[in-house]
């Protein structure tokens, strides 16, 4: 997977939504698919942000992209179907829906555990992917290769302490991603995977680690090449798999 190298315009005419895509590994990743040919539909809560995103793939000449903005704390069924609605008026599809916002929330034991905060966790990191393949599956339907990917995270493989809803969101965002896989093996056509990007240099590895060198970490444009072989044509028919970036 590593040695994988995508053709130069391997995504050309592929429509990419991609969730979180203001910072870190979703601008990267988003950037990344831009180049290779994608129509990419930025996704975030900070508009300002995901215009400079915008931009600069408009900079580089890549296909213009889109901006949906929606707060997945906030969002209630009539948003999500708001957005739905303006990815099929626009595209008519969906090709591939990554699912890499997310939020770290508290690092705490259980029994100090702030009981809204593991809500709010849970919440964006679980239910959000969750009500956003359901709403999408119409629009997936119609590519002729669809592709889901979610994003794991290394405390599925290793659950540590401390780590609170964030690992449980993890370990429950990898379950959905092998349910559903097995649930859409009769329409192998829609594949559904996940990464695990390993230690990358964001404001999330930030936060969980405040005083490590950053200087050691992986840059987000480093790790991009699973996320594009899971978004374009040479991943077909690969299904219920988790690749690790590192
Ligand atoms: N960095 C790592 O070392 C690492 C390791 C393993 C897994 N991951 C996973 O990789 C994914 C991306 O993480 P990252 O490190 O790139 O983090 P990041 O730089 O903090 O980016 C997180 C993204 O999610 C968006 N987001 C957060 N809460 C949201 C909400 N309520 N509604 C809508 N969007 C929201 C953020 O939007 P704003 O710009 O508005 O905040 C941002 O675009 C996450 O799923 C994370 O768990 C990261």
């Amino acid at each position: 997977m590593l040695s994988y190298s995508p053709p130069p315009n391997s995504l050309h005419d592929r429509i990419v939504l991609i969730t979180g895509a203001s910072d870190g590994i979703g601008k990267a990743v988003a950037t990344a698919a831009a180049a290779h040919g994608a129509t990419v539909i930025l996704h975030g809560r900070n508009v300002r942000k995901l215009e400079g995103v915008y931009d600069s793939i408009v900079q580089a000449g890549g296909p213009r992209p889109s901006i949906l903005p929606l707060d997945f704390e906030k969002a209630g069924p009539a948003e999500y179907e708001q957005l739905v609605a303006a990815i099929d008026k626009e595209f008519g599809r969906l090709d591939v829906l990554l699912h890499n916002a997310g939020m770290l929330g508290e690092r705490a034991p259980i029994e100090h555990y702030d009981v809204a905060k593991w809500m709010r966790t849970l919440h964006v990191n679980v239910n959000a992917p969750f009500i956003l393949t359901r709403s999408c599956m119409a629009l997936l339907k119609r590519s002729q290769d669809p592709s889901i990917v979610f994003t794991s995270s290394g405390v599925v493989a290793q659950p540590r302490a401390f780590w609170g809803a964030y690992l449980v969101s993890k370990w429950a965002s990898e379950g959905l991603m092998r349910m559903l896989a097995d649930e859409l093996e009769v329409a192998p056509a829609m594949r559904v995977n996940s990464i695990n990007p390993g230690k990358v240099r964001t404001n999330m590895r930030l936060q969980a680690y405040p005083a490590e060198d950053r200087s050691k970490l992986a840059a987000p444009e480093s790790i991009v090449t699973p996320y594009l072989y899971l978004f374009g044509p040479d991943s077909r028919g690969v299904s219920g798999e988790t690749f690790d970036c590192q």
